[in-house]
């Protein structure tokens, strides 16, 4: 695991890559969306202050669980760009979001334990679909699944 030294403020592009775990492409990307910022150099090179390491693993780690790209810029918008962003920053940022992720969370659960019942999706293909799901009721009320929250059956995601 390559070590960036404690004294290092200024990471290159291939240092923050080498660290992050991000490929150089991806880190451009990021910085086109912007995601993250950096300085450039007289030669014209980019360099990353320190906190875009902790940015990178926040925008990864929340890609992860399915979290779009413009809601992560959001929550990042709100860290200060004047300075490090400390822990209450991020705290802030923690709590803004926290009903996003138990949404999330929710809808996992929901995925994870309704997978062997019939989930009213109009396959009648499971013996429960008999009981719960009769000559496809549900589909005179919904498109899509009972997994799938009110609002998003019909596209609207
Ligand atoms: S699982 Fe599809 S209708 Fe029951």
């Amino acid at each position: 695991m390559p070590q960036i030294p404690q004294t290092l403020h200024e990471l290159t592009v291939g240092q923050l890559s080498a660290r992050s775990g991000a490929a150089v492409s991806a880190l451009h990307f990021y910085e086109a969306k912007g995601l993250i910022t950096s300085s450039r150099t007289s030669g014209n090179q980019r360099r990353y202050t320190r906190d875009a390491l902790r940015r990178v693993a926040f925008v990864r780690a929340a890609q992860r669980v399915g979290i779009p790209l413009a809601t992560i810029r959001e929550a990042l918008a709100e860290l200060p760009e004047e300075r490090t962003p400390n822990r209450d920053d991020w705290a802030r940022l923690s709590e803004a979001w926290r009903s996003e992720l138990d949404e999330r969370i929710r809808q996992l659960a929901r995925l994870r334990d309704h997978l062997t019942d019939c989930i009213g999706c109009g396959c009648l293909s499971l013996e429960t679909c008999v009981l719960s799901n009769p000559d496809d009721i549900s589909g005179e009320r919904i498109s899509g699944s009972r997994l799938m929250p009110e609002g998003r059956a019909a596209g609207k995601a």
